[in-house]
């Protein structure tokens, strides 16, 4: 147990998870960290090196090279919210090996977040089961597939014209099925979270509706 209150936010590809969880740190004015962002990194970093996601040994090497400094390189930074990039850090996300080498990081911002802030949000797949179990409030976010693909197809396609919704339909379907199917910290939602579904919310609406979930329980 830490001394400062922790806040998990999972659930799938564009459920509206790391709005929420952005706008939630903002409002707490608690550090944030997109755990994704973890996962995509490793991608980038196995495609730099001129890798296969898919090999285990390029894989676990680009996990154990991670730093979170990475995330703050602009190069790297700008390849890592592409549909590739997703698609490959569902892949090497699937590997006990490569979770495990980025775990500690993980923890570490969350029991010591940083810039002296008095508490963290962190969102991903597997925040209120397996990095932060302990976390006060636990939310799992979710959307309808199509929903979340229109949401997305939004995002991606104005540096992507060549991608079709329904491409981006498939991709999130085959991750949503790779990412809760995986054995290794499979998504799901912790037994003491709140379930959030966001398809006929608004932005503003769904974030009323988790504020007032996590309110609740940090006021207990
Ligand atoms: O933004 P989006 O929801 O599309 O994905 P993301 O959060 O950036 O995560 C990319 C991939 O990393 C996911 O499909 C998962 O396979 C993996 N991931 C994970 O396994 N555990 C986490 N805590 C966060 C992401």
């Amino acid at each position: 147990m830490t001394d400062h209150p922790i806040i998990a936010v999972d659930g799938p590809a564009a459920s509206g998870k790391g709005t929420l969880a952005r706008k939630l740190a903002a409002h707490f004015d608690f550090a944030y960290l997109d755990t994704g962002a973890l996962y995509r990194a490793v991608a980038v970093s196995v495609m730099a090196a001129g890798g296969k996601v898919d090999n285990e040994a390029d894989a676990v090497a680009a996990a154990k090279r991670f730093d979170m400094a990475q995330l703050a390189d602009s190069d790297f930074a700008a390849r890592l919210r592409t549909a590739e990039t997703g698609r490959a850090a569902s892949v090497a996300a699937a590997m006990p090996d490569v979770r495990a080498a980025i775990i500690l990081a993980q923890r570490q911002f969350a029991d010591t977040p940083p810039a002296g802030k008095k508490g963290a949000v962190l969102d991903g797949r597997d925040i209120g089961t397996n990095i932060c179990p302990d976390a006060v409030a636990k939310l799992f976010i979710t959307a309808r597939p199509d929903i979340r693909a229109q949401r997305r197809w939004q995002e991606l396609k104005a540096d992507d014209a060549e991608l079709s919704l329904a491409t981006v339909l498939n991709d999130i379907e085959q991750r949503d099925a790779r990412d809760a199917g995986r054995a290794a910290a499979p998504m799901r939602q912790a037994a003491d979270a709140h379930l959030l579904d966001t398809s006929d919310l608004s932005i503003e609406e769904a974030f009323a509706a988790a504020l007032a979930l996590v309110e609740e329980k940090l006021n207990r």
